[in-house]
């Protein structure tokens, strides 16, 4: 049996350039031929390469029986292809993708076989990793998607577990829809032509918008985009991040409110004080000169009038500025909130005029619920917003006050903005005009007023919002029919036996 080659010769030059490692083993088992890229694979020297037995490069999970069936298979002219543990001369082990091949002679006898190796462990470490980064993208808490950018419109092709949870969506549902179906009536316009111009520059983005889960609940998204170019450059896919930041939200927007009304509070309080001083000489002083005036000098006892007249009107917007700073300072107890209602709804029959009929629905829902709040801030709110709606309607018509019962729940983003817990929503909504459409976002705003100059002090509404907001509640305004507001208060205690 001769196992020579011509070492000149081209084959012998192909053989040693080839890039996988290549032996030539005879029947006894023994190495006679090995290529370049085994003697460096296997890191033994040529030498003694040459004549060492196959056995001693055998891995650990390379067995015996498998061996013994790669012979069998080899010896009757078949190839064996397969995974195979080999070991280096340094003792570390590699998988190697091998086919292992009859060799014959020149007269085409089987004279031993030759075994074309090619080192994976690399490819399995690699794909080992890919495996870790995709089940850790799969199972993260944040949404990721992505979507092809190689076709219209941008199909999403993946998203995983988080994304699901968070919009409610299943991936089968979604899959080859653009990602914009979260999108809805509230979703900022500006924050999606940003996202439209970031993609069109194909660059990446980090925005926060409004969103709609499946069921029509809204959630705030935070949405990282990235485009992924492959090697040569090419636009591939987008990447997105999502990750639902509704509480993070409306803690901040809470504690934004509740900053700017505690520094309109000190500054009003500033001011008040200092028209205060101002003022109360004025008052004083116009009520003692009609004293010194004789009582044929009309004319400057009607200015004096006039003065006194107009100091008392400042003083007076100057105390609802006090007011409205003060708010707050009243103690908060516990009051039965039907009780208070029914006590309010008299209060105001009294101070009202008769042409305007009082109608109040569903009050029994109030009963046995109990907030927290002052009895005499109670009446401020509810009598301002009767004294609005009445001079709304120019003092006559129908004001309908309704009582219903609402929970919020834990990470819902309802509007007004409140914590989770049971509410009890008290409307007052009157046969007016309504509010103008550009004046509903400021109506709670301190200093604004839409009566004409010199009737209103802009203060009643953002006195009563600011109270209601002292208790954990909120007001709104809104048009129907006239005008509608809302006064949420939270319930402390809801008392099933007294309420039946
Ligand atoms: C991978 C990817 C994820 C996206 N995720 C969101 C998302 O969570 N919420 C959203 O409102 N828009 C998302 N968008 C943006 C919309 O799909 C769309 O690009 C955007 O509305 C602007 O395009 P349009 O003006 O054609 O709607 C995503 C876009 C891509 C490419």
């Amino acid at each position: 049996m001769d196992l020579s080659f011509d070492k000149e010769g081209l084959a012998c030059s192909a053989f040693d350039q080839i890039a996988d490692a290549v032996l030539i083993v005879d029947k006894t088992g023994a190495i006679r031929h090995a290529n370049a890229s085994a003697i460096q694979l296997f890191g033994y020297d040529a030498s003694a390469f040459h004549g060492l037995p196959i056995e001693v490069i055998r891995g650990p999970e390379h067995s015996t029986a498998l061996r013994n069936q790669i012979i069998a298979q080899v010896s009757a002219g078949e190839t064996w292809r397969g995974r195979l543990e080999f070991r280096t001369k340094s003792g570390a082990v590699g998988t190697h993708d091998t086919v292992i091949s009859p060799f014959r002679d020149s007269s085409g006898s089987i004279v031993g076989m030759v075994s074309c190796n090619r080192d994976i462990s690399v490819d399995n470490a690699l794909a080992d990793e890919n495996a870790s980064i995709l089940e850790a993208v799969r199972s993260s808490n944040f949404g990721v998607t992505i979507a092809d950018a190689t076709k219209p419109d941008l199909p999403l092709t993946f998203v995983n577990r988080a994304f699901e949870r968070m919009t409610g969506y299943g991936f089968r549902d979604i899959v080859g829809q653009n990602c914009r179906f979260l999108q809805g009536a509230d979703t900022d316009a500006a924050a999606v032509a940003n996202i439209r111009r970031a993609i069109q520059h194909e660059e990446p983005l980090s925005t926060m918008l409004l969103n709609y889960r499946q069921d029509g609940t809204r959630f705030w998204n935070r949405l990282q985009l990235s485009p992924v170019h492959d090697f040569r450059g090419q636009l591939q896919a987008y990447m997105s991040v999502q990750i639902d930041i509704t509480h993070d939200m409306t803690t901040l927007t809470v504690e934004r409110e509740r900053q700017k009304m505690e520094q309109l509070g000190l500054l009003a309080s500033g001011i008040a004080h200092e028209l205060n001083n101002a003022i109360q000489p004025a008052v004083l002083m116009s009520e003692t000169i009609g004293d010194f005036l004789l009582p044929d000098q009309t004319e400057a006892q009607g200015c004096a009038e006039v003065i006194l007249r107009h100091s008392i009107i400042a003083r007076d917007i100057v105390n609802k500025v006090l007011a409205y700073a003060r708010h707050g300072e009243t103690e908060s107890v516990q009051l039965d909130l039907s009780a208070l209602l029914h006590r309010v709804v008299q209060l105001a029959k009294g101070v009202l005029p008769d042409t305007i009929e009082l109608q109040t629905h569903q009050f029994d829902m109030a009963a046995g619920q109990i907030i927290e709040a002052s009895e005499t801030e109670f009446q401020q709110v509810f009598l301002n917003l009767l004294l609005n709606a009445t001079q709304a309607m120019q003092q006559s018509g129908k004001i309908d006050i309704s009582v219903s019962c609402l929970e919020i729940l834990p990470g819902s983003v309802v509007k007004p903005t409140l914590d989770s817990g049971l509410y009890v929503r008290i409307d007052v909504a009157d046969q007016g005009p309504g509010i103008p459409e550009t004046d509903i976002s400021q109506i709670f705003d301190p200093f604004f007023t839409t009566k004409p100059t010199g009737e209103g002090t802009g203060l009643g509404l953002s006195t009563a919002y600011g109270i209601v907001r002292d208790w954990g509640g909120s007001i709104t305004a809104e048009n129907r029919n006239g005008a509608l507001f809302s006064v949420y208060l939270p319930v402390t205690v809801r008392h099933a036996a007294d309420a039946a």
